[in-house]
């Protein structure tokens, strides 16, 4: 199977804590040498933030601060490169169209952000979409789609799965109410992304890396399921 996992920053290094990388890097190979096919996007998390925070209040335009996130992203996803050690490209790749051609090759793909105005969710997203992946799955800090935000409402309830196009009605109303990523880990380009592209999508708890290797193995895992659209 050809899969891109999205790894969210704070998923990934939570305090920068090196096992949690190692798990990772070593979940990743135990899909390749599986025979999966695998790519890696990997996020900025809360350093990202915390650049960013700063760089605003010093004067810096939204343009700027992106750019400064896509470096933190692509700072982690060397964090993992360099525990891969040489089982994956030596740099974070930069454009889609390599990253695809290696994944095809059967080589582990790793990569962070790409260009202003977006985040790592729609690029894992739009390679999954480039490379024809068969299944994209989201290890995020939420576990799932949620029909409130888990952290603040008890009585939240999870989405066992949604349609693609539903994921998008329920993310554009939650921004509409100016509360944007509070009920859903992924933002409303992925979404839409996701929508046209039909890929099928995991969205889980990344904190622990079995997670993701049990779901691409097995289609277990407990999250979300986004289905494409008109799909059973
Ligand atoms: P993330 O993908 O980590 O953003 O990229 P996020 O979704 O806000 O972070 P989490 O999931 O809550 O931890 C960090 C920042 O880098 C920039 C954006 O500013 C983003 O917020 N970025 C990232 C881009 O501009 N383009 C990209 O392709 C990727």
């Amino acid at each position: 199977m050809r899969v891109v996992v999205s790894v969210g920053g704070s998923v990934l290094a939570p305090n920068l804590r090196a096992d949690r990388v190692r798990e990772y890097a070593a979940c990743l190979t135990a899909l390749v040498d599986a025979g999966h096919e695998v790519a890696a996007v990997v996020g900025g998390g809360g350093v990202a933030r915390e650049y960013i925070g700063t760089a605003r209040e010093v004067g810096a335009n939204e343009g700027q601060l992106d750019q400064l996130g896509i470096e933190v992203t692509r700072l982690n996803a060397r964090l993992l490169l360099a525990a891969l050690d040489d089982r994956a490209n030596p740099t974070p790749f930069e454009a889609y169209e390599p990253a695809s051609a290696a994944l095809s090759r059967g080589e582990l793909v790793v990569m962070g952000g790409i260009v202003p105005g977006q985040t790592t969710d729609a690029v894992g997203a739009m390679l999954a979409e480039y490379a024809e992946a068969d299944l994209l799955v989201y290890a995020t800090s939420v576990p799932g789609v949620f029909d409130a935000d888990p952290n603040a409402e008890a009585d939240a309830t999870r989405y066992e799965e949604l349609s693609a196009t539903d994921l998008v009605s329920l993310i554009a109303a939650g921004e509409s109410l100016g509360s944007a990523g509070s009920s859903a880990p992924i933002d409303l380009l992925a979404a839409k992304l996701l929508q046209r592209s039909g890929t099928r999508t995991y969205v889980l708890d990344g904190s622990d890396p079995d997670r993701v290797r049990e779901a691409v193995e097995t289609g277990e895992f407990e999250g979300t399921e986004i289905r494409p659209d008109g799909s059973a």
